[in-house]
């Protein structure tokens, strides 16, 4: 073999032995450039489902209503009707009517208190009724007045209502001795005689400061609420805590309900799905996840108030609705 043809074949080795080395460099370039892209992708992946997560905790532990069961799952393990009777100012024969048509129309979930002097008749209606007691969700309530001795306080509410247990014993107002009214209450639901807790008019403010007190997340804060008053921020602040929100005055209360009823906007909805104004105000609270709890002494409107599963609003319409707000409240607690 000549020289010239050594040296050109020496040339040629070399020059393939730069190729693959460029090529072996460029290669591991693009398999790190892959392996950036993709951990860039998990990373955004992950920040994603980080964002989501966080978006989604001020829901996460929001009490899911079920429409078709017509029922939410309380903190406490127990299922709680979405729609009921409330029976402020009910007594009497006229309370135990109303309860009875009430569950003659289906509903299962009642409201009372001390303060309405109607437990006798209410556990009267509840056991002539013969519908079987596991069926029914009684929430009674316990006075200011009587904080300073719970346990007499409660075993008067058991004895008045006379129905085995109560579903759901809530403080009536926030007040001196409340929270070893509440701690009392924690001791009966270990007995089984209280099956679930909560408050009743306690806002942001009260709960800060009285739920580090506690051993027990409420199960329900029942507050006013209507229309034209919406409560837009402690509604998702208790909803946040997985605390069920109930409302009182769905109507606005005696003396209001002829206003509400005939608002432009309300009965305009309602003429959209051929439903009255109650029933609009009704659904737009099961939407916003409010249970409700109507007062009615008349049987035509009792079952009227049942009938507010088989419509929706709108997101246009809950949004007209939630326009109609005007931080107006009409009682003092
Ligand atoms: N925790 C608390 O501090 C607190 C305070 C207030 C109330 N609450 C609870 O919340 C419940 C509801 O509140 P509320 O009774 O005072 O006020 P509400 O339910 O807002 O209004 C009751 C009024 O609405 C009327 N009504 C009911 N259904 C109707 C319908 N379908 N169409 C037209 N009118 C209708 C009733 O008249 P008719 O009888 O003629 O139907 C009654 O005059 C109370 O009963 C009580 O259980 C709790």
């Amino acid at each position: 073999m000549s020289k010239k043809i050594i040296i050109v074949l020496i040339v040629i080795i070399i020059l393939i032995l730069i190729g693959i080395t460029i090529f072996l460099m460029l290669n591991n370039n693009m398999e790190e450039n892959i392996m950036l892209n993709t951990s860039n992708q998990n990373n955004s992946t992950q920040i994603e489902n980080i964002n989501k997560a966080g978006e989604s905790d001020t829901t996460a532990n929001a009490p899911v209503f079920n429409f078709e069961t017509k029922t939410v799952k309380l903190n406490s393990g127990y299922e709680m009707p979405l729609n009921g009777i409330g029976t402020y100012s009910l007594t009497g024969d006229e309370c135990y009517n109303s309860i009875t048509s009430a569950l003659n129309a289906g509903v299962r979930l009642i409201d009372t208190a001390y303060m309405y002097n109607n437990e006798e008749e209410i556990g009267r209606a509840i056991k002539d009724s013969n519908i079987p007691r596991e069926e029914i969700f009684v929430i009674t309530k316990i006075y200011p007045t009587q904080f300073n001795d719970p346990q007499s306080a409660i075993e008067m509410a058991l004895e008045k209502l006379d129905i085995g247990y109560i579903d759901m014993m809530l403080l009536h107002h926030p007040g001196e001795g409340d929270v070893q009214a509440y701690k009392a209450m924690e001791e009966y639901v270990k007995q089984g005689l209280i099956h679930s807790i909560g408050l009743s008019n306690w806002y942001i403010e009260e709960l800060e400061e009285f739920l580090p007190q506690v051993d027990t997340v409420p199960a329900l804060i029942q507050n006013e609420i209507h229309p034209y008053y919406q409560e837009p921020e402690v509604v998702p602040y208790i909803q946040s805590k997985g605390i069920v929100m109930q409302d009182w005055y769905p109507f606005g209360g005696r003396g209001h309900t002829s206003e509400l009823l005939n608002d432009e906007t309300i009965v305009e909805i309602a003429n959209n799905h051929n439903v009255t104004s109650a029933q609009v105000i009704l659904r737009w609270n099961l939407q916003r996840g409010v249970v409700v709890i109507p007062c009615s002494s008349n049987p035509d409107h009792i079952k009227e108030n049942t009938e507010i599963y088989h419509f929706e609003l709108t997101d246009e319409e809950m949004k007209k609705m939630e326009a109609l707000n005007r931080d107006e409240k009409h009682d003092w607690y």
